[in-house]
């Protein structure tokens, strides 16, 4: 007797795309390809510098990454750690370059760094094709900074660094700040100054408890409304429209349109019900929120000899099942089992 044979995962993912059970569509992938970091930053280390987790393969990283391109990701972000430790990075945005999304558009191909090493790969990351960049810098005092990253000398590479990313067209170059109360919260008008005369998007970011430490706690989170008022007071702010749904930044410009920043809230106005946000870990898990308590090992299942229509059911399947939102600040809250350096921003 016949028996009508199911639609191959693959084949009916790519009708329906990537969607969870909280009717999200997922088309935005981060991938750590890295947990070492050249920088110690008092919000995010306990002191040490060495990996915790193992890393695959740049060929591994870029298989992988093709099964979720082939499932509707038309965004992919490399973060680390610090990506630009990685031996085989140009040549990874290379592949990624190449690659399509399902409505046959190069991918938007973004990547995380803190700058230190951007005045060597900027040009070759730009001439591999990669589009943009976004650099973690948490002052623009240079004792402050140094303070912050524990690194001597680090503010000036970091300086230079953004400078020539931005020459080389990685861009809208933005800046990621961490704003903390009693570390930096008094550099927010010298950041609006940097953004209008750097010609780069400013965006601060409310702390979240995702440290190796115990630093976080309400008190220490500069919300969105305080860094508002506190421009404010100094320069007026234009609210600027949102782009698409899923944009985490809420925009602003200056009253001459000469500048932008940006204030991602995570902790008093979460975004979790626009999220379009997946992470794949260095080591090869997939991690459908920061505040997961469970990690789903794709690469072990690569590394079992699954094939690519078994891989991509289990992504479908795993991404059905994303959290719908994250429980910061709510009674019985758990900090994941990784801090962000080892889960990739
Ligand atoms: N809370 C908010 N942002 C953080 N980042 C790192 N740790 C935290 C945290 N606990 C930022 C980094 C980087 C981006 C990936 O996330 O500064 O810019």
């Amino acid at each position: 007797m016949a028996v009508a044979s199911p639609i191959a995962p693959a084949a009916e993912a790519k009708v329906r795309c990537l969607t969870d059970s909280h009717g999200r569509v997922i088309h935005d992938l981060r991938v750590s390809i890295t947990d070492r970091c050249n920088y110690k930053c008092v919000y995010c280390r306990t002191g040490e510098f060495g990996a915790q987790y193992p890393e695959l393969g740049i060929e591994e990283y870029l298989r992988l990454i093709k099964l979720f391109v082939n499932l509707g990701i038309e965004k992919v972000r490399i973060t680390g750690g610090e990506p630009l430790l990685r031996q085989g990075l140009v040549e990874l945005i290379e592949e990624l370059a190449r690659l399509k999304t399902l409505k046959g558009d190069p991918l938007d191909l973004a990547l995380t760094t803190n700058g230190h090493l951007l005045g060597k790969l900027a040009h070759p990351l730009k001439a591999a094709g990669l589009n943009r960049v976004t650099v973690s810098m948490d002052a623009v005092d240079a004792p402050t900074f140094e303070r912050i990253t524990r690194v001597p000398g680090s503010f000036k590479k970091v300086v230079a660094g953004v400078r020539t990313a931005r020459d080389a067209g990685l861009t809208p170059l933005k800046i990621n700040c961490v704003l903390l109360r009693g570390f930096n919260d008094n550099e927010i008008e010298g950041f609006a100054r940097f953004a209008r005369e750097e010609n780069v998007v400013v965006r601060f970011i409310e702390f979240m408890p995702l440290e190796e430490g115990r630093l976080w706690t309400p008190e220490i989170v500069v919300p969105l409304a305080e860094i508002v008022d506190r421009i404010g007071r100094a320069m007026t702010l234009v609210p600027m429209a949102p782009r698409e749904a899923s944009e985490t930044a809420r925009r602003y410009t200056f009253a001459d349109g000469v500048g932008e920043i940006g204030i991602i809230a995570p902790v008093s106005q979460a975004f979790c019900g626009a999220c379009s946000r997946v992470r794949l870990t260095s080591d090869g898990k997939i991690r459908t929120c920061l505040f997961s308590q469970v990690e789903h090992d794709l690469y072990g299942r690569m590394r079992a000899g699954e094939d690519e229509a078994s891989l991509s059911d289990y992504i479908v399947q795993t991404i059905y099942g994303k959290e719908a939102r994250h429980h910061i600040g709510e009674p019985g809250f758990l900090k994941p089992s990784r801090s962000m350096v080892h889960i990739g921003g």
